[in-house]
């Protein structure tokens, strides 16, 4: 309900500028077939509530593929928008072939992370962004930080039972305490870590707000929230570059590295703002998503038990050939063929970003209908994830699915192309220690049936999923 209130309260405070400008469609769109809706709030009410549904907004695109086609056009959230999907248009604006496409964000977006941010770069700047913080997220990048993840999965596995556990609040912060120290060797607990914590919900939570930026308003305190996480991070980079502390985190890799391959002395390096831009999108685009991810992964185990079963016995059998009282290992890690098939799945199923929202750069064609410069396209996913033909019955939560390879683009679980999410391996990794600890020590029952979704733009349950845990 909040987010209706929000946005209703957005489109009466941009009804002005709407009437003005731009709720009828430009000329060049009345080629592209769709309905409008009503003056300015277009279609946002049919879209939103059928967007904490289960199956979020599936039927809204289906109705809407069904009677005009694969491209359609609609007014939601206040922005006019062409929608696309089908694994066809996925690979045209994923893999950006020529810079067709560039990122679309919404203003809210845009003022709490910084210009420099990755999300709001493109071309060769984002190409060497990415390189940057390519290689402390690798697979071998991440090795360094196993002990820490596993520990910390255990000590919060210790704290479940005997009480109501809301998991998807425990996930977030595990994933939250996980990139705290990941970047800048943040300890799991105390002053600093609350202190982070703190302005870190507040800065996540103005990300779907309205765009006002005056005192009082939730914009308004995420940005003061992002500024007092950059004073934090000002002190860190300060203490690091005087060689007063070091750690090896990410925040030293990226000081010490050039921005481009040839150095060319200081000015290759990252600037201050740079880092601090470029280490909150990471705690951005890295927390919200993967909180989620785990949620959705524990939900779905328990209500099909034959995967829970299966996926059980792998952990049984990686536990039961260990030697007495060591932990779980980097190379059992690696190897859970059966987990890994059901963190797809969930994420095939979940659809946690279920769109991908994008601008046309240049005007450009696809299925017939002409694109024009500006204009904003939508990516439906959760189409593309539950098209027939590459998933017969795709309502069913079926990890086998993923025995053999998929057709490309038909699986977005982690985007695709150039700007896949470079975050892939450590998602897996932090879901992988922490389910492997959890089936091995404990059964678990939902303490209510609610499958509705919170009206955000990550999609999460709505009760953050509560249970109750027992010993097996
Ligand atoms: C592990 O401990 C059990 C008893 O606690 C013992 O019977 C068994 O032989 C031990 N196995 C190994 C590999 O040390
Ligand atoms: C899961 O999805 C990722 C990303 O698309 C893919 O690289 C990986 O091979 C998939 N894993 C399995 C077991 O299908």
């Amino acid at each position: 309900m909040m987010i209706l209130v929000v946005f209703i309260s957005v489109l009466v405070l941009s009804a002005a500028f709407f009437l003005m400008h731009a709720w009828r469609s430009p000329m060049a769109m009345d080629a592209i077939p769709g309905n409008l809706g009503w003056p300015i709030v277009g279609e946002t009410f049919s879209f939103l509530s059928e967007f904490s549904s289960p199956c979020g907004v599936y039927s809204f695109m289906k109705k809407r593929q069904q009677r005009y086609g694969k491209v359609f056009k609609s007014s939601v959230l206040g922005r006019l928008t062409v929608f696309m999907t089908g694994r066809e248009a996925a690979k045209i604006l994923l893999t950006g072939k020529d810079g067709i496409v560039s990122l679309n964000l919404f203003y809210a977006g845009k003022q709490v992370l910084g210009p420099t941010s990755l999300l709001q770069q493109t071309g060769e700047a984002h190409k060497r962004l990415r390189r940057l913080i390519a290689e402390p997220l690798s697979v071998d990048g991440l090795k360094k930080y196993f002990q820490f993840i596993n520990n910390l999965a255990i000590e919060t596995l210790d704290q479940w039972p005997g009480r109501t556990v809301l998991v998807h609040e425990e996930a977030s912060t595990f994933t939250l305490k996980v990139i705290g120290n990941m970047i800048m060797s943040l300890e799991p607990t105390g002053e600093e870590q609350e202190k982070f914590r703190a302005n870190f919900k507040v800065i996540s939570s103005s990300f779907a707000s309205l765009p006002i930026k005056i005192p009082g308003t939730t914009l308004y305190r995420g940005i003061k929230a992002r500024d007092r996480m950059y004073d934090m991070l000002d002190t860190t980079i300060f203490k690091r570059r005087n060689r007063e502390s070091f750690r090896q985190d990410f925040l030293e890799s990226l000081i010490k590295k050039h921005c481009k391959d040839t150095s060319e002395g200081e000015d290759d390096k990252l600037t201050d703002t740079q880092l601090k831009d470029n280490i909150l999108t990471l705690l951005v685009a890295g927390h919200d998503t993967t909180t989620a991810a785990l949620t959705w992964v524990i939900k779905f185990l328990e209500e099909n038990p034959a995967a829970l079963e299966r996926l059980r016995e792998e952990h049984m059998e990686i536990q039961g050939s260990r030697k007495n009282g060591s932990s779980l290992t980097w190379s059992e890690i690696n190897n859970m063929p059966y987990t890994t098939k059901v963190i797809n799945e969930t994420l095939r199923i979940a659809t946690i970003l279920p769109w991908f929202s994008r601008k046309a750069a240049l005007d450009f064609e696809i299925d017939g209908c002409k694109i024009k410069k500006g204009w904003s396209i939508n990516l439906d996913v959760v189409s593309i994830h539950h098209d027939p033909a590459v998933f017969p019955d795709p309502l069913k939560f079926d990890p086998s699915r993923f025995d053999e390879p998929l057709k490309p683009f038909s699986f977005l679980g982690f985007g695709s192309g150039p700007r896949m999410c470079p975050g892939i391996n450590l998602a897996k990794l932090e879901i992988l220690v922490f389910i492997h600890h959890l089936v091995c020590r404990y059964k678990w029952s939902p303490l209510e049936k609610d499958d509705s979704v919170q009206p955000t733009v990550v999609r999460m349950p709505r009760n953050k999923y509560p249970i109750i845990v027992k010993p097996l």
